[in-house]
Protein backbone atom coordinates (compact mmCIF):
# COMPACT_ATOMS: atom_id res chain seq x y z
CA UNK A 1 0.00 0.00 0.00
CA UNK A 2 1.08 3.58 -0.91
CA UNK A 3 1.74 5.73 1.89
CA UNK A 4 -0.76 8.72 0.97
CA UNK A 5 -3.61 6.04 0.83
CA UNK A 6 -2.30 4.63 4.18
CA UNK A 7 -2.35 7.92 6.53
CA UNK A 8 -5.75 8.25 4.45
CA UNK A 9 -7.47 5.48 5.48
CA UNK A 10 -5.92 5.53 9.20
CA UNK A 11 -7.35 9.17 9.86
CA UNK A 12 -10.02 8.06 12.41
CA UNK A 13 -8.15 5.31 14.03
CA UNK A 14 -4.79 8.14 14.55
CA UNK A 15 -7.91 10.63 15.67
CA UNK A 16 -9.15 8.47 18.19
CA UNK A 17 -5.44 7.27 20.02
CA UNK A 18 -5.13 11.42 19.93
CA UNK A 19 -7.70 11.54 22.05
CA UNK A 20 -6.78 9.15 24.12
CA UNK A 21 -3.22 11.18 24.63
CA UNK A 22 -5.24 14.40 25.29
CA UNK A 23 -7.43 12.76 27.98
CA UNK A 24 -4.48 12.41 30.54
CA UNK A 25 -4.54 15.32 32.41
CA UNK A 26 -0.37 16.08 31.95
CA UNK A 27 -0.04 19.17 33.96
CA UNK A 28 3.71 19.62 34.92
CA UNK A 29 3.30 22.51 36.87
CA UNK A 30 1.22 20.87 39.98
CA UNK A 31 2.60 17.63 41.98
CA UNK A 32 -1.40 16.46 41.93
CA UNK A 33 -1.01 15.08 38.54
CA UNK A 34 2.43 13.78 39.04
CA UNK A 35 0.31 10.50 38.90
CA UNK A 36 -0.96 11.70 35.39
CA UNK A 37 2.34 12.95 34.07
CA UNK A 38 3.90 9.45 34.64
CA UNK A 39 0.87 7.95 32.32
CA UNK A 40 1.42 10.08 29.92
CA UNK A 41 5.10 9.24 29.83
CA UNK A 42 4.50 5.68 29.51
CA UNK A 43 1.90 6.07 27.37
CA UNK A 44 4.01 7.90 24.81
CA UNK A 45 6.83 5.55 25.40
CA UNK A 46 4.49 2.35 24.62
CA UNK A 47 3.11 4.36 21.72
CA UNK A 48 7.01 4.61 20.28
CA UNK A 49 7.34 1.01 20.43
CA UNK A 50 4.27 0.28 18.41
CA UNK A 51 5.65 2.92 15.91
CA UNK A 52 8.60 0.59 15.74
CA UNK A 53 10.95 1.20 18.03
CA UNK A 54 12.81 -1.19 20.04
CA UNK A 55 14.54 0.85 21.49
CA UNK A 56 13.07 3.06 24.34
CA UNK A 57 13.70 4.52 27.70
CA UNK A 58 11.66 6.04 30.46
CA UNK A 59 14.09 8.26 32.04
CA UNK A 60 13.99 10.00 35.60
CA UNK A 61 14.76 13.22 36.33
CA UNK A 62 14.30 15.22 39.60
CA UNK A 63 11.25 16.45 38.43
CA UNK A 64 9.53 14.92 35.24
CA UNK A 65 10.46 11.58 33.27
CA UNK A 66 12.03 11.87 30.14
CA UNK A 67 11.26 9.64 27.28
CA UNK A 68 13.67 8.54 24.74
CA UNK A 69 13.72 6.38 22.24
CA UNK A 70 15.97 5.09 18.88
CA UNK A 71 16.35 3.23 15.79
CA UNK A 72 19.32 3.52 14.13
CA UNK A 73 18.97 0.86 11.43
CA UNK A 74 19.18 2.90 8.58
CA UNK A 75 23.04 2.62 7.52
CA UNK A 76 24.52 4.81 5.56
CA UNK A 77 21.27 7.53 6.09
CA UNK A 78 20.72 10.93 8.41
CA UNK A 79 19.97 10.60 12.17
CA UNK A 80 17.62 13.17 12.88
CA UNK A 81 16.62 14.30 16.86
CA UNK A 82 12.89 14.49 17.13
CA UNK A 83 12.17 16.99 20.29
CA UNK A 84 8.54 17.45 21.34
CA UNK A 85 6.84 17.68 25.06
CA UNK A 86 3.80 15.49 26.77
CA UNK A 87 3.33 18.23 29.85
CA UNK A 88 0.86 20.72 29.40
CA UNK A 89 -0.04 24.13 30.63
CA UNK A 90 -2.83 23.80 34.01
CA UNK A 91 -6.25 23.93 32.14
CA UNK A 92 -7.95 26.61 34.77
CA UNK A 93 -9.90 28.93 34.58
CA UNK A 94 -12.39 25.72 33.85
CA UNK A 95 -15.38 27.61 33.62
CA UNK A 96 -14.18 29.31 30.49
CA UNK A 97 -13.97 26.08 28.27
CA UNK A 98 -17.27 25.54 26.44
CA UNK A 99 -16.53 21.79 26.97
CA UNK A 100 -14.18 20.17 29.54
CA UNK A 101 -10.28 20.70 29.27
CA UNK A 102 -9.37 17.13 29.15
CA UNK A 103 -12.52 16.02 26.99
CA UNK A 104 -11.35 16.30 23.51
CA UNK A 105 -14.71 17.58 21.71
CA UNK A 106 -14.67 18.36 17.61
CA UNK A 107 -16.18 22.13 16.49
CA UNK A 108 -16.15 22.66 13.59
CA UNK A 109 -13.04 21.61 11.98
CA UNK A 110 -11.28 21.82 15.21
CA UNK A 111 -10.33 19.70 17.93
CA UNK A 112 -10.66 20.97 21.10
CA UNK A 113 -8.83 20.53 24.43
CA UNK A 114 -5.69 21.14 26.62
CA UNK A 115 -2.43 19.95 25.01
CA UNK A 116 -4.39 20.04 21.58
CA UNK A 117 -1.78 22.27 19.62
CA UNK A 118 0.79 22.62 22.60
CA UNK A 119 1.92 20.29 22.07
CA UNK A 120 0.22 16.55 22.19
CA UNK A 121 -1.61 17.00 18.92
CA UNK A 122 1.63 17.93 17.63
CA UNK A 123 3.87 15.06 19.23
CA UNK A 124 1.51 12.40 17.83
CA UNK A 125 1.44 13.74 13.97
CA UNK A 126 5.23 12.73 14.19
CA UNK A 127 4.73 9.57 15.98
CA UNK A 128 1.95 8.45 13.01
CA UNK A 129 4.09 9.97 10.39
CA UNK A 130 6.47 7.40 12.04
CA UNK A 131 4.62 4.68 12.51
CA UNK A 132 2.98 5.05 8.91
CA UNK A 133 6.47 4.58 7.26
CA UNK A 134 6.84 1.85 9.56
CA UNK A 135 4.17 0.36 8.53
CA UNK A 136 4.36 0.57 4.61
CA UNK A 137 7.72 0.01 4.30
CA UNK A 138 8.69 -2.46 6.99
CA UNK A 139 11.24 -0.13 8.48
CA UNK A 140 12.11 3.52 8.95
CA UNK A 141 13.82 5.28 6.44
CA UNK A 142 16.46 7.41 8.17
CA UNK A 143 18.20 7.55 11.92
CA UNK A 144 15.45 8.42 14.22
CA UNK A 145 16.14 9.45 18.20
CA UNK A 146 12.97 10.62 19.83
CA UNK A 147 13.41 12.52 22.92
CA UNK A 148 9.85 13.68 24.51
CA UNK A 149 9.94 15.44 27.68
CA UNK A 150 7.63 16.59 30.56
CA UNK A 151 8.97 19.78 32.23
CA UNK A 152 8.81 22.06 28.84
CA UNK A 153 5.83 23.87 29.90
CA UNK A 154 7.75 24.96 33.69
CA UNK A 155 11.07 25.60 31.86
CA UNK A 156 12.48 22.29 30.95
CA UNK A 157 14.59 22.09 34.28
CA UNK A 158 16.20 18.67 34.17
CA UNK A 159 16.40 18.81 30.45
CA UNK A 160 19.97 20.67 30.12
CA UNK A 161 21.64 18.26 32.67
CA UNK A 162 20.72 14.91 30.26
CA UNK A 163 21.85 16.80 27.35
CA UNK A 164 25.13 17.01 28.77
CA UNK A 165 25.66 13.39 30.66
CA UNK A 166 24.76 11.92 27.06
CA UNK A 167 26.25 14.07 24.41
CA UNK A 168 26.52 10.92 22.28
CA UNK A 169 23.59 9.46 22.67
CA UNK A 170 21.78 12.52 21.14
CA UNK A 171 23.89 13.45 18.82
CA UNK A 172 22.30 14.12 15.17
CA UNK A 173 22.89 15.42 11.90
CA UNK A 174 19.71 17.91 12.64
CA UNK A 175 17.04 18.68 15.31
CA UNK A 176 13.52 18.79 14.08
CA UNK A 177 10.66 20.03 16.87
CA UNK A 178 6.94 20.48 16.26
CA UNK A 179 6.14 23.25 18.71
CA UNK A 180 5.38 26.09 16.91
CA UNK A 181 2.90 27.53 14.86
CA UNK A 182 1.95 28.52 11.06
CA UNK A 183 1.99 32.03 10.15
CA UNK A 184 -1.99 31.47 9.08
CA UNK A 185 -4.53 29.40 8.16
CA UNK A 186 -3.16 27.67 5.05
CA UNK A 187 0.16 29.15 5.13
CA UNK A 188 2.70 26.51 6.20
CA UNK A 189 5.28 27.80 8.06
CA UNK A 190 8.96 26.89 9.12
CA UNK A 191 10.34 28.60 12.07
CA UNK A 192 14.24 30.17 12.58
CA UNK A 193 13.98 32.21 15.67
CA UNK A 194 12.54 32.15 19.35
CA UNK A 195 12.67 34.60 22.17
CA UNK A 196 14.71 33.38 24.97
CA UNK A 197 12.60 33.61 28.43
CA UNK A 198 14.38 34.58 32.06
CA UNK A 199 11.17 34.11 34.42
CA UNK A 200 11.05 35.91 37.88
CA UNK A 201 9.36 36.13 41.06
CA UNK A 202 9.85 38.65 43.83
CA UNK A 203 8.40 38.93 47.00
CA UNK A 204 8.23 41.89 49.15
CA UNK A 205 7.78 42.30 52.93
CA UNK A 206 7.17 45.36 55.06
CA UNK A 207 5.17 44.96 58.33
CA UNK A 208 6.35 42.27 60.01
CA UNK A 209 2.53 41.29 60.08
CA UNK A 210 -1.22 41.82 58.75
CA UNK A 211 -2.04 45.47 60.45
CA UNK A 212 -5.20 46.70 60.38
CA UNK A 213 -5.56 49.47 57.74
CA UNK A 214 -7.40 51.49 59.76
CA UNK A 215 -5.60 51.87 62.79
CA UNK A 216 -2.33 51.52 61.31
CA UNK A 217 -2.61 53.24 57.50
CA UNK A 218 -0.98 56.11 56.65
CA UNK A 219 2.29 55.70 58.78
CA UNK A 220 3.45 52.41 57.65
CA UNK A 221 4.65 51.05 54.06
CA UNK A 222 2.21 48.92 51.65
CA UNK A 223 4.53 46.37 50.21
CA UNK A 224 0.96 46.11 47.50
CA UNK A 225 1.35 49.86 46.70
CA UNK A 226 5.33 49.84 46.47
CA UNK A 227 4.83 46.69 44.34
CA UNK A 228 2.58 48.21 42.16
CA UNK A 229 4.77 51.36 41.86
CA UNK A 230 7.80 49.67 41.02
CA UNK A 231 6.34 47.69 37.77
CA UNK A 232 4.66 51.30 36.77
CA UNK A 233 8.59 52.10 36.29
CA UNK A 234 9.85 49.50 34.25
CA UNK A 235 8.39 51.00 31.00
CA UNK A 236 9.16 54.69 29.35
CA UNK A 237 5.98 56.34 27.34
CA UNK A 238 7.47 54.68 24.44
CA UNK A 239 7.13 51.08 25.77
CA UNK A 240 10.30 50.35 25.69
CA UNK A 241 11.87 48.78 29.19
CA UNK A 242 13.36 51.35 31.24
CA UNK A 243 16.40 49.67 32.57
CA UNK A 244 19.50 50.48 32.02
CA UNK A 245 21.88 48.39 29.56
CA UNK A 246 18.86 46.07 28.74
CA UNK A 247 19.15 46.90 25.35
CA UNK A 248 23.09 46.87 24.96
CA UNK A 249 23.33 43.51 23.01
CA UNK A 250 20.18 43.53 20.80
CA UNK A 251 20.78 42.47 17.71
CA UNK A 252 19.95 44.72 15.03
CA UNK A 253 17.57 43.77 12.21
CA UNK A 254 19.58 43.95 9.07
CA UNK A 255 17.76 45.49 6.05
CA UNK A 256 17.09 42.05 4.10
CA UNK A 257 15.54 40.81 7.46
CA UNK A 258 13.34 43.39 8.16
CA UNK A 259 12.00 43.51 3.92
CA UNK A 260 11.49 39.35 3.57
CA UNK A 261 9.28 40.02 7.36
CA UNK A 262 7.45 42.67 5.66
CA UNK A 263 6.40 40.93 2.77
CA UNK A 264 4.88 37.61 4.73
CA UNK A 265 1.14 37.22 4.74
CA UNK A 266 0.94 38.48 7.84
CA UNK A 267 -2.61 40.49 8.42
CA UNK A 268 -2.78 43.02 10.92
CA UNK A 269 -7.07 42.18 11.13
CA UNK A 270 -6.44 38.57 12.33
CA UNK A 271 -4.22 39.49 15.32
CA UNK A 272 -6.40 41.82 16.20
CA UNK A 273 -9.07 39.39 16.09
CA UNK A 274 -6.98 36.68 17.98
CA UNK A 275 -6.42 39.06 20.81
CA UNK A 276 -9.52 41.50 20.95
CA UNK A 277 -8.62 44.16 23.18
CA UNK A 278 -10.08 48.15 22.49
CA UNK A 279 -6.15 49.17 21.60
CA UNK A 280 -2.74 48.66 20.83
CA UNK A 281 0.76 48.88 22.23
CA UNK A 282 3.94 48.46 21.45
CA UNK A 283 7.84 49.54 21.15
CA UNK A 284 7.92 52.84 18.99
CA UNK A 285 9.79 52.26 15.45
CA UNK A 286 8.80 48.55 15.02
CA UNK A 287 5.91 46.87 13.35
CA UNK A 288 4.07 44.55 14.86
CA UNK A 289 5.62 41.49 13.99
CA UNK A 290 9.18 43.60 14.37
CA UNK A 291 7.64 43.79 18.05
CA UNK A 292 6.19 40.29 18.77
CA UNK A 293 9.78 38.25 17.00
CA UNK A 294 12.52 40.26 16.74
CA UNK A 295 12.13 42.78 20.23
CA UNK A 296 12.79 42.07 23.72
CA UNK A 297 9.99 42.71 25.98
CA UNK A 298 8.75 42.68 30.24
CA UNK A 299 5.75 41.24 31.01
CA UNK A 300 4.04 41.54 34.43
CA UNK A 301 2.14 38.06 34.70
CA UNK A 302 0.86 37.51 37.64
CA UNK A 303 0.38 40.02 41.13
CA UNK A 304 -0.95 38.90 44.58
CA UNK A 305 -0.91 39.52 47.82
CA UNK A 306 -3.51 41.26 50.29
CA UNK A 307 -7.33 40.35 50.43
CA UNK A 308 -8.89 39.06 47.13
CA UNK A 309 -11.77 36.86 48.45
CA UNK A 310 -15.43 38.14 48.83
CA UNK A 311 -16.57 41.32 50.16
CA UNK A 312 -14.17 43.70 52.13
CA UNK A 313 -11.36 43.43 54.23
CA UNK A 314 -9.50 46.73 55.67
CA UNK A 315 -5.98 44.77 55.94
CA UNK A 316 -2.21 46.49 55.09
CA UNK A 317 -0.68 42.97 53.53
CA UNK A 318 2.88 42.03 55.42
CA UNK A 319 3.87 40.79 52.02
CA UNK A 320 3.50 41.36 48.19
CA UNK A 321 4.45 39.16 45.25
CA UNK A 322 4.64 39.50 41.76
CA UNK A 323 5.52 37.09 39.10
CA UNK A 324 7.12 38.39 36.08
CA UNK A 325 9.21 37.41 32.91
CA UNK A 326 11.34 38.88 30.16
CA UNK A 327 11.92 37.88 26.24
CA UNK A 328 14.52 38.08 25.37
CA UNK A 329 16.46 38.22 21.42
CA UNK A 330 19.58 37.56 19.97
CA UNK A 331 22.72 38.57 21.41
CA UNK A 332 20.82 39.09 24.67
CA UNK A 333 22.74 37.13 27.70
CA UNK A 334 19.60 35.71 30.54
CA UNK A 335 22.15 35.68 33.31
CA UNK A 336 23.53 39.26 32.01
CA UNK A 337 20.07 39.82 31.90
CA UNK A 338 18.79 38.71 34.89
CA UNK A 339 21.90 40.84 36.97
CA UNK A 340 20.72 44.27 35.28
CA UNK A 341 16.74 43.73 35.95
CA UNK A 342 17.64 42.45 39.74
CA UNK A 343 19.76 45.57 40.05
CA UNK A 344 17.77 48.24 38.56
CA UNK A 345 14.45 46.61 40.75
CA UNK A 346 16.28 46.47 44.23
CA UNK A 347 17.34 50.26 43.06
CA UNK A 348 13.65 51.49 42.92
CA UNK A 349 12.29 49.87 45.68
CA UNK A 350 12.19 52.14 48.99
CA UNK A 351 14.23 51.03 52.16
CA UNK A 352 10.91 50.18 53.08
CA UNK A 353 10.49 47.05 51.76
CA UNK A 354 12.53 43.81 51.84
CA UNK A 355 13.07 42.10 48.45
CA UNK A 356 13.48 38.62 47.46
CA UNK A 357 14.36 38.03 44.25
CA UNK A 358 14.31 35.04 42.14
CA UNK A 359 14.88 33.49 38.85
CA UNK A 360 12.96 30.82 38.39
CA UNK A 361 14.00 29.61 35.18
CA UNK A 362 15.94 31.08 32.37
CA UNK A 363 16.06 30.41 28.24
CA UNK A 364 18.43 32.37 25.75
CA UNK A 365 17.45 33.44 22.52
CA UNK A 366 17.77 31.67 19.14
CA UNK A 367 17.96 32.71 15.72
CA UNK A 368 19.68 30.72 12.87
CA UNK A 369 20.57 31.01 9.18
CA UNK A 370 18.29 27.67 6.78
CA UNK A 371 20.82 27.21 3.82
CA UNK A 372 21.35 23.92 5.05
CA UNK A 373 19.47 22.18 2.16
CA UNK A 374 17.52 19.83 5.13
CA UNK A 375 15.27 23.07 5.10
CA UNK A 376 14.77 22.74 1.38
CA UNK A 377 13.38 18.92 2.24
CA UNK A 378 10.83 20.28 4.83
CA UNK A 379 9.78 23.04 2.38
CA UNK A 380 8.90 20.22 -0.23
CA UNK A 381 7.47 17.97 2.14
CA UNK A 382 5.22 20.50 3.87
CA UNK A 383 4.14 21.55 0.26
CA UNK A 384 3.16 18.08 -0.48
CA UNK A 385 1.08 17.92 3.03
CA UNK A 386 -0.72 21.40 2.37
CA UNK A 387 -0.25 22.10 -1.60
CA UNK A 388 1.08 25.26 -0.27
CA UNK A 389 4.87 26.78 -0.49
CA UNK A 390 6.01 27.05 2.91
CA UNK A 391 7.51 30.34 4.15
CA UNK A 392 10.54 31.21 6.65
CA UNK A 393 9.10 32.82 10.25
CA UNK A 394 10.58 34.16 13.61
CA UNK A 395 8.22 33.39 16.41
CA UNK A 396 7.87 35.01 19.98
CA UNK A 397 7.74 31.95 22.14
CA UNK A 398 10.32 30.16 23.43
CA UNK A 399 11.59 26.69 23.92
CA UNK A 400 14.76 26.47 25.69
CA UNK A 401 15.56 22.90 24.06
CA UNK A 402 16.36 24.28 20.70
CA UNK A 403 19.09 26.97 22.11
CA UNK A 404 20.84 24.27 24.18
CA UNK A 405 20.78 21.34 20.89
CA UNK A 406 21.67 24.42 18.72
CA UNK A 407 24.80 25.75 21.43
CA UNK A 408 25.80 21.87 21.82
CA UNK A 409 25.73 20.22 18.50
CA UNK A 410 25.82 23.23 16.43
CA UNK A 411 23.30 21.13 14.32
CA UNK A 412 20.53 22.53 11.72
CA UNK A 413 17.24 22.56 13.81
CA UNK A 414 13.97 22.35 11.84
CA UNK A 415 10.87 23.79 13.61
CA UNK A 416 7.72 22.80 11.38
CA UNK A 417 4.69 23.67 13.71
CA UNK A 418 1.19 22.84 12.94
CA UNK A 419 -1.06 25.02 15.36
CA UNK A 420 -2.27 28.23 14.43
CA UNK A 421 -1.36 31.78 16.72
CA UNK A 422 -4.96 31.81 18.04
CA UNK A 423 -5.47 28.66 18.86
CA UNK A 424 -5.45 29.44 22.39
CA UNK A 425 -2.30 27.58 23.58
CA UNK A 426 -1.98 28.43 27.03
CA UNK A 427 -5.58 29.35 27.76
CA UNK A 428 -8.92 27.99 27.72
CA UNK A 429 -10.44 26.38 24.45
CA UNK A 430 -7.28 25.66 23.63
CA UNK A 431 -7.68 23.27 19.89
CA UNK A 432 -6.05 22.75 16.66
CA UNK A 433 -7.90 22.41 13.24
CA UNK A 434 -8.06 19.35 12.36
CA UNK A 435 -6.69 19.97 8.49
CA UNK A 436 -3.93 20.78 10.14
CA UNK A 437 -3.08 17.92 12.35
CA UNK A 438 -3.94 15.28 9.05
CA UNK A 439 -1.92 17.60 6.71
CA UNK A 440 0.50 17.31 9.18
CA UNK A 441 0.72 13.82 9.25
CA UNK A 442 1.01 13.73 6.01
CA UNK A 443 4.32 16.39 5.26
CA UNK A 444 5.98 14.83 8.35
CA UNK A 445 5.70 11.29 6.98
CA UNK A 446 7.01 12.98 3.46
CA UNK A 447 9.64 14.83 4.91
CA UNK A 448 11.10 11.70 6.77
CA UNK A 449 10.70 9.98 3.54
CA UNK A 450 12.47 12.37 1.34
CA UNK A 451 15.11 12.56 3.97
CA UNK A 452 15.91 8.80 3.03
CA UNK A 453 16.48 9.55 0.02
CA UNK A 454 19.08 12.20 0.25
N1 LIG B 1 5.22 25.73 22.30
C1 LIG B 1 5.52 26.80 23.17
C2 LIG B 1 6.53 27.76 22.59
C3 LIG B 1 6.06 28.57 21.41
C4 LIG B 1 4.80 29.10 21.38
C5 LIG B 1 6.91 28.77 20.38
C6 LIG B 1 4.38 29.82 20.29
C7 LIG B 1 6.51 29.51 19.31
C8 LIG B 1 5.23 30.02 19.26
C9 LIG B 1 6.06 26.25 24.48
O1 LIG B 1 5.32 25.16 24.94
C10 LIG B 1 5.95 27.31 25.53
O2 LIG B 1 4.87 27.67 25.89
N2 LIG B 1 7.09 27.77 26.04
C11 LIG B 1 7.12 28.70 27.12
C12 LIG B 1 8.49 28.66 27.70
C13 LIG B 1 8.67 28.21 29.04
C14 LIG B 1 10.08 28.24 29.52
C15 LIG B 1 7.63 27.99 30.00
C16 LIG B 1 6.87 30.10 26.65
O3 LIG B 1 7.21 30.45 25.52
O4 LIG B 1 6.32 30.86 27.44
MN1 LIG C 1 4.96 23.80 23.46
MN1 LIG D 1 3.47 25.97 25.90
Amino acid sequence: MNLANFIEDHREQHLAELYEFLRIPSVSAKSEHKPDIERAARWVADKLRAAGFKKVEIVPTNMHPLVYAESLEAPGKRTILFYGHYDVQPAEPLDLWTSPAFEPTVREGNLFGRGTADDKGQVHIHLKALESLQQVNGKFPINVKVLIEGEEEVGSVSLWDYVQKNKEKLKADALVVSDTSMLAKGVPSITYALRGLNYYQIELTGPARDLHSGVYGGAVPNPLTILTELFAKLHDKNFRIAIPGFYDDVAKLGNAERKALKSLPWEKKDFEKAVGAPGYVGEKGFSIVEQLWTRPTLELNGIWGGYTGEGAKTVIPSKAYAKFSTRLVPNQNPQKIAKLVEKHVRKLLPKTVICKFELLSSGKPWAAPFHDPIFATAQAALQKGFGKKAVFIREGGSIPFVTQMHDTFKVPCVLLGFGLPDENAHAPDEHIALENYFGGIKAIANFYSDLGTL
